[in-house]
């Protein structure tokens, strides 16, 4: 298969090209494209693994750039389009970047495919579409009501991507998936930006009353979920994909906390995200039983070894971290 993938120096992304690249995907990969713009979030390092093989090709420009991904496209059999604005705190700061590369890109991206006659499009969704769910989870025919402008974008461009299919009859399929963690995830969430900030000593902030719930999973088992779905998934078919691992952020605290040898006192409160969803969950029975998908990373193992991950590699993310360390002198 040959792969176009949008957004694969960011940290999904590069997971992706990583395993597609290192055989861990269900068929055959002669080449993967990757198109990314190089943002704050997207980094050549984390293609460093496989930066020597000659099926890679990168490509560094914006899914915006209609001439440019017009001229891309042909002689791909699957986009899978991971790159977005992907934080919710800098979309609540300004959503204008949001709207254009979330929306305005993937229309744009939507419009190549269809010209080049592209025959998948693997759209990369998230589980924040559906909004907040106080109990139980959403199965994917749950209408979609995204509350801050980041899920607002995606969903928007969810939408988009399906009625590409509808109205066009493009091969369209869409993955939701809860938050991911792993090692190469930029320092601003809460994972890597909590073990990298106790790693050096220092204090944590934690939104509000630290009750919010997320759903986590590891990155490689939302991969090998897409890798499903490009092969055996059906058009216009949309796919939850969820790790059954909830926590609230006050017990990943706890247990990132202890991964780093650090205390609670290192912790400070600070006043809740604006709108901040309380509780996401997916149902992922349409996966699993469709799709044979089941996660294979248990939580509290692949948590400690992503710790592990950041403690050895603050070669990695130290620049990211301390923007001024690069500069001379
Ligand atoms: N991180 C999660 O927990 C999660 C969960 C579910 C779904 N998703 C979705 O998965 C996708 C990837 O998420 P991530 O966490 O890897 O994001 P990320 O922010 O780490 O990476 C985004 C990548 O897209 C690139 N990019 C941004 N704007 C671009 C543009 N206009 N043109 C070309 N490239 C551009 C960036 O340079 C970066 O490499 C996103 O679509 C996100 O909505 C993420």
């Amino acid at each position: 298969m040959r792969i176009l993938v949008t957004g694969g120096a960011g940290f999904i992304g590069s997971c992706f090209v990583r395993m597609a690249l290192g055989g861990q995907a269900p068929f055959p990969v002669s080449s993967v494209t990757v198109l990314d713009a190089l943002t704050y979030a997207g980094n050549r390092a984390n293609l460093a693994p496989v930066a020597g093989d000659g099926r890679l090709e990168f490509v560094h420009g914006d899914i915006r750039d209609a001439a440019r991904v017009a001229t891309l496209l042909p002689g791909h059999d699957a986009v899978v389009h991971f790159a977005a604005e992907s934080h919710v705190d800098r979309s609540i700061a300004g959503a204008g970047e949001f709207v254009g590369t979330n929306v305005v890109g993937t229309q744009t991206l939507l419009d190549a495919a269809l010209r080049a006659r592209t025959p998948v499009f693997l759209h990369v969704s998230t589980d924040e579409v559906y909004g907040s769910v106080a109990e139980g989870s959403w199965t994917e025919e749950e209408p979609l009501r995204p509350t801050s402008p980041y899920s607002a974008s995606k969903a928007g461009s969810d939408l988009l991507a399906l009625a590409y299919h509808s109205t066009h009859g493009l091969d369209v399929r869409v993955s939701r998936c809860s938050n991911n963690y792993g090692p190469y995830q930029f320092p601003e969430k809460v994972i890597p930006l909590f073990t990298t900030s106790l790693l050096d000593g220092g204090t944590v902030p934690l939104y509000g009353d630290g009750l919010n719930v997320r759903d986590w999973l590891h990155v490689e088992d939302h991969c090998r979920a897409l890798f499903a779905i490009l092969r055996d998934g059906r058009a216009g078919r949309v796919y939850n994909v969820g790790g059954g691992q909830e926590l609230s952020n006050r017990q990943l605290t706890r247990r990132l906390l202890d991964a780093c040898g650090a205390e609670w006192s290192s912790v400070r409160a600070v006043p809740d995200r604006k709108g901040h969803d309380l509780r996401y969950s997916v149902d992922s029975g349409r996966i699993r039983a469709e799709l044979g998908w089941a996660p294979r990373h248990r939580f509290e193992d692949g948590l400690d070894a992503t710790v592990a991950w950041y403690r050895e590699n603050r070669s990695w993310w130290e620049p990211l971290t301390r923007p001024q360390s690069l500069a001379p002198g």
